[in-house]
């Protein structure tokens, strides 16, 4: 049983990543049983539970999305406020209830949460009913944690991240769009950040690799891939190659796949020439998610982001000017310990100026471990709430707002799928990843398409198939 330990993740050794491939010959000894799989977090944590389906395919498991059907239920859990903690117990209280109904049930826990110092002793000490827990770090050990389970209870979190895996197998939730993570793990330490504890050193992918994951996806007939990693732009910083995200976004535009999008990027790390490259590229989708945090210099500092609200607007600026149909979307960060009204308005101040497309907005979460976690907090509750309320009412004006200019217009549009509530319609995003609703599009499920807006809302828009004729992105 390993348990993980904050201290030894913070502590990064330089021993030398390795590229390794997992093992996939496992007995089909589950055969036809079934599994319910619950994801939390972000995309990596979505990605990371494609390559858990797949194990779990293996060893003859079948999906179900009712959780009372179950044999097994994996929980990919995240970490990174309070209130991820809080659903995921609450959903371990109705696992428990089942498991009364169905003694053999098994119970596993993932992901980010599990890879906190304390987590696993807690389960381990006041979830006794939970079978197994596994870490970010030993995704591909779940299939031999699952078979030779003979104790009462498996876990097996590792601190320290491991080496860096090529040719993993996933069981994808599309045939359309695919993730295609290009790095593991996080160096930044933002100070607020459980991530670089829970996910490890970053580990950069080798280009080709990457490359070619790509082109298999192009010759399946994927429309589009998106790139992940926690700071895309300090992509290769970890290698000896001397190749950047730059080259890489470059490589993979060659590729000729329709759509590229990529996930998160870090001002700090933001070059000019990855601007070119993204302007120069049809098949680079206009469209970047550009985590602001706050607009305060004095925060930002705090937050250990390395740069002030100027750097952030000038890069600002810059991408704009030179990509002008980009939409830029971020995530801001209020209540952060000790932030004043001042320091609120500047980052009202920022808003306004930018006019993001989006925004995810957040009120501050201490995370034991992490050096903002021992800041003392004197910004009450009542105060932090009172802002976010304020934040997102700006947001959402300029939302609209972005959103209302497009009414009329002609966009090219990836349709995705069936819209869930209602079947006559299908959903699918825009070049500046605006989720869209197509009252006439059946027919186009996995095609790029031109699409007029009908009516633009705050969070997506509806529209229709242009006719033979009309004028096609006016
Ligand atoms: N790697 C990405 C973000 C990963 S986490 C980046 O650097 O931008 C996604 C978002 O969660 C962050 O951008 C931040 O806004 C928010 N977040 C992270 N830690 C938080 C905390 N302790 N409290 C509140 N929000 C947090
Ligand atoms: Fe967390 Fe900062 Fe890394 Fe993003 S860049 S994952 S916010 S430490
Ligand atoms: Fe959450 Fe881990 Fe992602 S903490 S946001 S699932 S990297």
């Amino acid at each position: 049983m390993h348990l993980p330990n904050l201290e030894e993740a913070r502590k990064r050794t330089d021993k030398k990543v390795e590229e390794k491939t997992v093992e996939y010959q496992y007995p089909k000894a589950f055969l036809n049983k079934k599994y319910f799989l619950r994801t939390y977090g972000c995309q990596m944590n979505m990605h990371d539970s494609e390559e858990i389906k797949k194990y779990l395919e293996l060893l003859g498991f079948v999906e179900t999305t009712t959780l009372e059907e179950s044999d097994l239920v994996v929980l990919n859990t995240c970490a990174i406020r309070e209130n991820a903690h809080e659903k995921v117990f609450g959903y371990l209280g109705r696992c428990k209830h089942l498991k009364r109904e169905k003694p053999d049930l098994i119970i596993a826990i993932g992901g980010c949460m599990s890879q906190e110092e304390g987590v696993a002793n807690e389960i381990k000490e006041k979830h006794p009913y939970v079978d197994i827990v596994f870490g970010t770090h030993n995704i591909s050990d779940l299939p031999k944690m699952l078979l030779e389970k003979k104790e009462k209870q498996t876990i097996e979190v590792y601190s320290i991240e491991g080496d860096v895996y090529e040719q993993i197998e996933y069981k994808r939730d599309s045939n359309i769009t695919a993730w295609v993570n290009i790095m593991y793990g996080c160096d930044k330490f933002c100070t607020y950040c459980i991530v670089p504890y829970t996910r490890g050193k970053q580990r950069s992918r080798k280009l080709e690799p990457i490359v070619k994951e790509v082109e298999e996806l192009k010759q399946k007939g994927y429309k589009e891939v998106t790139l992940l990693g926690q700071n895309v732009n300090a992509y290769g910083k970890d290698l000896e190659e001397g190749y950047d995200f730059k080259d890489l976004l470059e490589r993979v535009a060659k590729t000729g796949i329709e759509r590229i999008r990529f996930v998160t990027s870090h001002p700090w790390d933001f070059t000019d020439e990855m601007i070119e490259v993204i302007a120069k590229y049809d098949n680079i989708m206009p469209y970047i998610h550009l985590p602001l945090q706050s607009g305060s210099d004095r925060i930002l500092k705090l937050m250990g982001r390395r740069y002030t609200k100027e750097e952030y607007l000038t890069l600002f600026h810059k991408i704009k000017e030179k990509i002008p149909s980009v939409s830029v979307t971020t995530d801001i960060i209020v209540g952060f310990p000790n932030e004043t009204e001042e320091d609120f308005l500047e980052t009202l101040d920022v808003v306004n100026t930018c006019q993001f497309d989006s925004a995810f907005t957040f009120i501050y979460s201490p995370r034991e471990g992490t050096p903002a976690s021992r800041i003392k907090d004197n910004v009450t509750i009542e105060e932090k709430e009172e802002r976010l309320q304020r934040l997102n009412a700006l947001v959402n004006t300029y939302s609209l707002k972005k959103n209302k200019v497009l009414e009329g217009k002609i966009v090219p549009v990836l349709v995705l799928g069936e819209n869930e509530k209602d079947k006559t319609k299908v959903y699918g995003y825009t070049d500046t990843m605006k989720l869209i609703n197509i009252s006439n599009g059946k027919d186009c499920i996995g095609q790029i398409v031109p699409v007029k807006i009908t009516e633009a809302k705050s969070f997506s828009l509806d529209g229709e198939l242009v006719s033979e004729g009309e004028e096609i992105y006016g």
